[in-house]
């Protein structure tokens, strides 16, 4: 096991930004900045041994400070949409950018996935860790009570990449984090990511309305494109002619997902049949965002010359639903003083016929 660090770049004549290497004993990799606290690259072998980086990002960091796709970062101070950036906190009211048509989206102009992060190096008995944390000051985005957010990623010997999220405020807030990351399990830049198989433990999602708003309503999957309980095709019914679909152009929708323990549960299973690849997500969060690349420009401009399109990637962001400030009938994304938010997500990679780990 090995972490190395190495310039990434500078902001200004006093801040400096590095990027972390990890290695585990399988020879996995795991690439983070501190800016924004950023997945650059995870690369893992397929089922014959072979590598690839199934994450997509940029080469430099000028491209991060200048993209606008969330690559890999850690989205908040609430990741997703806030309804007309507007809620009311103990009859206090706040407004947020609108920096999605109206709507407030992963924390506004300068979210999280943007700020500089200290970062700390870790080294356990079995893993490799690194350590990143951000104090959100009272006001930040329009958001109430200074936040301190320390964010751990764990790379372990399982091919386990672990992110465990800790934040505390001092005054009443609201706070929803999450990893951004845009996988790929044939390698980022290696087409779409419509052949791959996805099951999502959820029965249920959150509709939307015509901006990407949950309704409120808790809707059953069952006979609809959004059914993934058991595997299917990303790219089989993306295209089909049904309402959530057209409005979000494909899938961009919060699933609620099914618990059975207080501690990180399955949430979704993704893979590629070329490769073998396989990505579980296990989480203790309430929701997951799939997310199907379908805002992607075409000849994103990414890492090792690699361009990327339309549905390149897909998300999974593990989160409380969206817009749960403006709905009383989801799970409480409030946090007080004295309070800790705590919540973990592991992604586990494997390849079908590979090597075992
Ligand atoms: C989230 C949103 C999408 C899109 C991406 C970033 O996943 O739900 O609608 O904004 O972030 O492009």
């Amino acid at each position: 096991m090995d972490i190395k660090k190495h310039p990434f770049g500078q902001i200004d004549d006093t801040t400096l930004v590095d990027l972390y290497k990890l290695t585990n004993l399988n020879g996995m990799a795991v690439g983070i900045t501190n800016y924004g606290a950023t997945l650059v690259a995870v690369t893992v072998a397929d089922r014959r041994g072979n590598p690839a980086d199934v994450i997509l990002g940029y080469d430099s960091l000028a491209d991060y400070i200048n993209g606008s796709n969330y690559f890999g970062c850690i989205a908040g101070r609430y990741a997703n949409r806030i309804a007309g950036g507007r809620f009311e906190l103990n009859q206090i009211p706040y407004l947020l950018a609108q920096n999605d048509g109206g709507n407030h989206l992963h924390g506004g102009i300068r979210g999280f996935g943007k700020a500089v992060w200290q970062a700390r190096e870790m080294e356990n008995h079995d893993s490799l860790g690194l350590a990143l944390t951000y104090l959100s000051q009272d006001g930040e985005e329009g958001y109430p009570g200074n936040l301190s957010i320390t964010v751990i990623y764990t790379l372990t010997n399982k091919n386990e990449l672990r992110i465990d999220y800790n934040a505390t405020t001092d005054k009443p807030t609201v706070v929803n984090l999450t990893n951004h990351a845009y996988f790929n399990l044939a390698g980022a830049g290696s087409g779409d990511i419509l052949d791959h198989e996805l099951m999502i433990n959820a029965d249920r999602f959150t509709p939307v309305d015509a901006s990407l708003i949950p309704t409120g309503e808790l809707r059953s999957v069952k006979d609809t494109p959004l059914d993934f309980t058991r595997p299917m095709i990303i790219g089989a019914r993306i295209d089909q002619d049904h309402e959530q679909l057209l409005i979000a152009k494909g899938y961009d929708h919060n699933w609620v997902l099914k618990k059975d323990t207080d501690g990180p549960c399955l949430a979704a299973r993704a893979f590629e049949r070329k490769s073998g690849r396989t990505l579980e997500v296990y989480t203790t969060q309430p929701g997951i965002q799939f997310y199907s690349g379908n805002f992607m420009e075409n000849g994103i401009a990414g890492k090792t010359g690699q361009v990327y399109h339309h549905r390149g990637g897909f998300c999974l962001e593990t989160q409380h639903f969206p817009n749960s400030p403006n709905q009383p009938n989801f799970p409480s994304t409030i946090l007080d003083p004295g309070a800790i938010y705590e919540h973990t997500t592991i992604y586990r990679f494997s390849a079908a016929g590979g090597p075992p780990v």
